[in-house]
């Protein structure tokens, strides 16, 4: 599969011929000035919670691109509402969406919207039925419910959330890389505010030591796993 950093926890992934957004939040960040958001035409949008910094770019992003937005249903109809395509879900849930499948996970953190509606839970996705399957957390803590992920799926690439103080930090990532049996993981929610800043390099020793390759992608920058 074919990944774009857009910055905070924002990838654009070409997976088994569709492409995939995550958590768009690219115009407000000023560490994504050079992001060109009209020139992202994703076919679905995935959102894991309502917070600005994952919802930032949806509304945009999905009206001059018709993408569906895959969130809980609090999320999904709140978009629904305003003329755009929605997929709703909820946690547990999974569809099957033709080219790729989707099961929603648990994710231990909060959710709502900026203008304060009710976004239900913060949830993961699990992105199987392609060549590869790879889970996306979300923001979330540690928690054991990943070892349930490990158990029941292969996860050939995990993303996590490692940037500590809102959600998981690096040493409770290396954990969740171990619970979800993942040994690829792409660091994301890092650097963005000063809350989440990490050292790189003690992220990359704490990923090696556990024998698991951690990448932390450069904004902008195109990768292949
Ligand atoms: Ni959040
Ligand atoms: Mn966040």
């Amino acid at each position: 599969m074919k990944i774009t950093f857009y910055g905070h926890s924002c990838f654009g992934i070409e997976y088994n011929g569709v492409r995939l957004l995550f958590d768009p939040f690219i115009t407000p960040n000023e560490l994504a000035k050079d992001i060109d958001i009209n020139t992202l035409r994703p076919d679905f949008i995935l959102v894991s919670h309502g917070h600005s910094d994952h919802v930032a770019d949806v509304e945009t992003i999905s009206r001059a691109s018709n993408a569906t937005i895959v969130a809980a249903y609090e999320i999904a109809s709140y978009y629904g509402a305003k003329g755009l395509n929605y997929h709703p879900m909820n946690i547990g849930g999974s569809w099957d969406f033709g080219k790729f499948r989707v099961k929603a996970t648990n994710a231990v953190h909060s959710s709502v919207l900026p203008d304060g509606t009710y976004a239900g839970n913060p949830m993961g996705f699990i992105i199987s039925g392609g060549p590869q399957t790879f889970y996306y957390s979300g923001d979330t803590a540690l928690t054991m419910d990943m070892q349930l992920i490990g158990q029941k799926n292969k996860i050939d690439v995990a993303f996590l959330c490692i940037g500590d103080n809102f959600t998981m930090g690096i040493e409770d990532a290396v954990s969740a890389a171990g619970l979800v049996r993942c040994d690829t993981i792409v660091g994301m929610h890092f650097d963005t505010f000063p809350f989440i800043t990490i050292n790189h390099e003690r992220a990359q020793k704490a990923f090696a030591e556990a024998g698991k390759q951690l990448i932390l992608p450069s904004i902008g920058t195109t990768f292949e796993l």
